[in-house]
């Protein structure tokens, strides 16, 4: 039995616990002199935004709520709490950004261990999943991230200690009147508003999106049920994370709310801070003043009309009509050529079967690109092929080299790319030039690029093959995550060339021997070169080298025949040493033998690349390689080769035999 002291000591407990936490309610207005704890490259602007990330890649930026929060009830149970904020990301280059924000409820601050990009900041590829991370987020992610099973480039999730969202759905919101729902896209230079709420009785969470100044829709954008009991420990911390990756991106929030056990206040937007805009201001004071002597200016603008029309043939261009619509995407000859200080050959990063790579530095945003020169003769066609370029353009892949847009001059196509600062992989492989890779850095970029090519074959609205798979066509980011570049370039060789003369492109070592009866490419013929791939990567080695012993010349025989022999794994690079747990040799013969799976010389035996992606992740068990299974390019080849292939192979290594 208690007793009355006892009882009211119990009460004065109890009345100190709500009261501590019904004090966690707070609001800003924009943050203008708040106290935040704030971290990485996080700061507050003059005017009051939050702004997160600036534009330098690569980094991380927080900013906290500076005291933990009373998040369990005295009995243990997690207790309700909403919150809501305005957000803004402003791309360097329009619609292209990363990483995004989150909304973070974490243990802890101090996120020195984390990675930037992907992880945002919160996790790294140790901890991601872990129970023991005790992290909370709403993310507003701008990435598709394979890794993570992101469903598109532009969503909403729930993280629970991990980025494997627990649920997501693409950026929108739900209209009131009509119930219909309204896309939104997050990188758009737009205010948004976020609704995070939580009911801790029923473990109800809601995540709500719209465009600023809308009263908050009725229906939320996601809902779901979640146990945060054991996530929450008594005390969290409350705030934001964001980083970016590659790409330049600004990530702000104007201004925030939150209260715990209760509705968060409503927002005062006509308190809240701008985002910046590109300024135009002052132009009209600017006219009065120069007015008085613009007839002086004007005399001096024919001057330089004169010297412009000198200038303009220079740098002519051609531009059509239909090419209008491509607006952001298309580039000026001029800025072109001052990036990259008048193609210079000093800007040049390496020639290949499409043309040469300079690197560039463009005018005003300082954006370091790559800029690819395509001759190309042929006009016939080019409207098409623009136009899917400019498409595939569009796509947003971690694996995938970002084409930011082009430009056209008579018999040439200017490409711009995203510069990758470590170059191509093939440097890294059996150049000499860079360092060599570890295994788990070549499975990795193994595992990207497969993703990449998966996603061009069967997740993008249209199939694009590749046609040219191979290592000096991966690049590797800062990261040294394998991206996988000049996609879809090989059809401008379609379109404008005659059908009947198809023009087989492609290198040698990487081609299905049906290409050269066919010379139709397909997925199929990706996933043979695709496979040729994984044999160099994990080999060191060019697909095909004449300077070595007959029966080694060839990559694929050689590995074919090592497996025959039962000692595969001798094939595997020298420079990957010895040092190996039992786990990696098993991976190590898994690629080697999925590369042989995927050089099958029969199209139809080939696995697809959601196949290759299942088998590299370990999902789905490597079928055992048939018995018989045959390459061409055995040095002793039986019956079933393709006749065509083995004859250029063997006129390959007669030209070595008169070495
Ligand atoms: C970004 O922020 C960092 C740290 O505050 C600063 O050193 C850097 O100059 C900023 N970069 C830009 C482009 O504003
Ligand atoms: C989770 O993290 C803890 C602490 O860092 C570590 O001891 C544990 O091994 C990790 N668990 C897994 C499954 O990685
Ligand atoms: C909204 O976005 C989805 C997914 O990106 C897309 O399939 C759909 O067509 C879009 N709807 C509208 C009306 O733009
Ligand atoms: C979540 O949304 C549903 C549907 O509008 C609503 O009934 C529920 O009360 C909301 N829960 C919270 C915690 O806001
Ligand atoms: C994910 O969110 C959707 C939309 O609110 C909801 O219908 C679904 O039940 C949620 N899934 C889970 C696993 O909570
Ligand atoms: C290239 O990758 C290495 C890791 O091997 C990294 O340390 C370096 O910063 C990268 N180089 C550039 C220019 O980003």
């Amino acid at each position: 039995m208690f007793t009355k002291n006892q009882f009211f000591f119990f009460f004065f407990l109890l009345f100190l616990k709500l009261s501590a936490s019904s004090d966690d309610d707070f609001i800003f207005n924009g943050f203008s002199g708040a106290n935040l704890n704030r971290e990485g490259v996080a700061s507050i602007t003059s005017d009051g935004l939050l702004q997160l990330t600036n534009r330098t890649q690569n980094k991380k930026g927080y900013g906290f709520y500076p005291s933990p929060l009373q998040f369990k009830s005295s009995s243990g149970k997690v207790l309700s709490f909403s919150s809501t904020f305005v957000f803004g990301i402003l791309p360097e280059v329009p619609y292209l950004g990363g990483n995004g924000i989150v909304f973070v409820i974490s243990k802890t601050t101090d996120f020195s261990d984390a990675t930037a990009s992907q992880f945002f900041g919160l996790f790294n590829d140790r901890n991601n999943g872990n129970a023991t991370n005790h992290v909370f987020g709403v993310e507003l992610d701008t990435v598709l991230n394979p890794e993570f099973q992101d469903i598109n480039n532009n969503h909403v999730g729930i993280d629970i200690n991990s980025l494997d969202s627990y649920n997501s759905t693409s950026a929108g919101y739900y209209d009131d009147s009509s119930g219909s729902f309204q896309n939104l896209t997050l990188i758009s230079n737009k205010e948004m508003q976020v609704w995070v709420d939580f009911d801790g009785e029923k473990n109800e969470l809601n995540v709500t999106l719209s465009p600023i100044g809308m009263t908050k829709p009725k229906k939320p954008l996601l809902s779901s049920i979640v146990d945060l009991s054991s996530l929450m420990l008594d005390e969290m911390y409350v705030g934001f994370s964001s980083t970016n990756g590659g790409f330049h991106t600004s990530h702000y929030v104007l201004g925030w709310s939150f209260k715990m056990n209760g509705e968060a206040r409503a927002l005062d937007y006509t308190k809240l801070p701008k985002l910046p805009v590109i300024s135009t201001k002052g132009i009209s004071k600017a006219f009065a003043i120069w007015l008085p002597i613009s007839v002086v200016l004007f005399i001096l603008l024919i001057i330089s009309a004169i010297v412009m029309i000198r200038r303009r043939r220079k740098f002519a261009e051609l531009l059509e009509d239909w090419e209008l619509q491509y607006g952001p995407h298309r580039f000026s000859y001029k800025d072109l050529y001052k990036s990259t200080k008048g193609f210079k050959e000093k800007e040049l990063l390496g020639a290949g079967g499409f043309g040469k790579v300079y690197k560039g530095v463009l005018p005003n945003s300082k954006l370091e690109v790559a800029v690819k020169k395509v001759s190309h003769e042929s006009r016939q066609g080019m409207k098409q092929f623009v136009a899917e370029i400019v498409s595939i353009g569009q796509l947003r892949h971690r694996n995938l080299v970002q084409l930011l847009g082009y430009c056209r001059r008579r018999g040439e196509l200017l490409l711009v790319y995203d510069f990758m600062p470590n170059g191509s992989l093939d440097k890294f492989l059996y150049d000499g030039a860079q360092p060599t890779l570890n295994w788990a850095q070549r499975f990795r970029i193994i595992k990207g690029v497969a993703s990449g090519l998966l996603y061009l074959h069967e997740d993008w609205e249209q199939v694009v093959v590749h046609r040219d798979i191979k290592a000096s066509n991966v690049l590797l980011d800062s990261e040294l995550n394998g991206r996988l570049g000049d996609f879809g370039l090989a059809r401008l060789y379609d379109h404008g060339t005659d059908p009947q003369t198809t023009h087989i492109v492609g290198t040698m070592g990487y081609l299905a021997p049906e290409l050269s009866r066919t010379g139709k490419a397909t997925t199929a013929t990706d996933v043979f070169a695709f496979g040729a791939f994984l044999l160099e990567v994990v080999c060191g080695r060019r697909p095909v080298e004449l300077n070595l012993d007959l029966e080694e010349q060839l990559l694929i025989g050689w590995v074919l025949m090592s497996w025959q022999r039962g000692h595969i794994l001798e094939t595997r690079d020298v420079s990957l040493g010895d040092e190996y747990c039992d786990y990696e040799v098993e991976l190590v013969e898994l690629v080697l033998k999925l590369g042989l799976l995927c050089s099958n010389p029969m199209a139809a035996a080939r696995p697809s690349m959601r196949q290759v992606v299942q088998y590299l992740e370990g999902d789905l068990a490597l079928p055992e390689l048939p018995a018989g299974y045959v390459s061409c390019a055995t040095p002793s080849p039986s019956e079933g080769f393709d006749k065509s292939f083995c004859s250029s192979v063997s006129s390959l290594s007669s030209l070595s035999g008169g070495r």
